[in-house]
């Protein structure tokens, strides 16, 4: 797996996403937690640490000396500017880590956990046969009342070549098939919608205390559980494909007769080729 060439992360200062307020929020209560002297975030394809913008402000000092903060991300730029800009907001420790998402895990210290774990704006850049193991090492390496935070876009304003935005109900049915792979059949995870004003988008909270409430052992699982959210993740892809060939072949004997339609001509071409890539059937 590498990056898709058109992967770019934001950086500006005086620019706080919704997303990262969200996650931040729920840090915050985290934090607060009386006799908290520690807690471990890992931030997953960082990009320039756009979710610490205003961290000086969000969080008091006292709070954020509680922080240790590891940021992970495949550019070695991206990772030295996070680097530079953690190291000014007073947290009790900051790492950065090069490295493929798909290999976060084998990256990091054996034994380390996580309390709090963000995978922000970065789901539509992953290889989807990659994503099942991702997620289930998200949740490996979360404490025992570690919480995953994960938010994307279902489209995005631009068009990247070789991007697979998913909708909040497919990421549902992958983490439920992810879940119960584990043998966690009770519990199935917070999910939102949220609608902003160019584009939608989903959101994503898996807490470990659920999980080893119902399924102590599911490391052991480990295999059974990413086949079966990977075989989810192909129906899924598969039957957008279906869609998607059926809607550009209408396109292309009748044509378009609305602004809408023409739209629809480009974003079906861009999910065409992104599924056909994800679906392994380019060459
Ligand atoms: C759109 S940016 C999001 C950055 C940040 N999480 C945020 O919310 O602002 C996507 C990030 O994912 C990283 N990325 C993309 N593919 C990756 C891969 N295969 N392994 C590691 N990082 C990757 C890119 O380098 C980029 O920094």
């Amino acid at each position: 797996m590498s990056r898709l060439a058109a992967s770019t992360a934001i950086l500006e200062e005086g620019r706080l996403l919704s997303q990262h307020q969200a996650a931040l929020t729920l840090l915050q209560a985290s934090l607060a937690i009386p006799g908290i002297v520690r807690l471990d975030w890992l931030d997953l394809a960082c990009g320039k640490g756009q979710i610490l913008a205003q961290l000086d402000t969000n969080l008091d000092p006292t709070a954020r000396a509680r922080i240790s903060y590891v940021g992970y991300d495949l550019s070695d730029d991206y990772c030295r500017i996070t680097a530079s800009r953690v190291e000014t907001l007073g947290l009790q420790k900051t790492r950065t880590l090069v490295g493929e998402l798909q290999r976060f895990s084998q990256v990091l210290e054996e034994n380390e956990q996580f309390d709090f774990v963000t995978l922000t704006n970065t789901v539509h850049e992953i290889e989807p046969g990659a994503l099942a193991g991702i997620l289930f090492d998200c949740i490996s390496r979360l404490s025992p009342t570690g919480r995953l935070f994960a938010y994307d876009m279902e489209e995005l304003p631009t068009a990247e070549l070789g991007a697979v935005p998913w909708r909040r109900a497919e990421i549902d049915a992958i983490v439920a098939a992810l879940l119960a792979g584990m043998d966690v059949k009770q519990y199935r995870p917070a999910s939102g919608h949220w609608k902003h004003k160019k584009v939608s988008a989903w959101n994503l909270q898996v807490e470990k205390t659920h999980i080893l409430a119902e399924a102590p052992g599911f490391a052991t699982h480990r295999a059974r559980s990413i086949a079966q959210a990977t075989v989810k993740t192909h129906e899924i892809l598969s039957q957008r494909l279906s869609d998607c060939t059926k809607t550009l072949d209408t396109l292309t004997r009748l044509g378009f007769a609305t602004d809408a339609e023409k739209s629809q001509e480009l974003s079906g071409l861009y999910e065409y080729w992104a599924l056909q890539r994800a679906l392994g059937k380019t060459t």
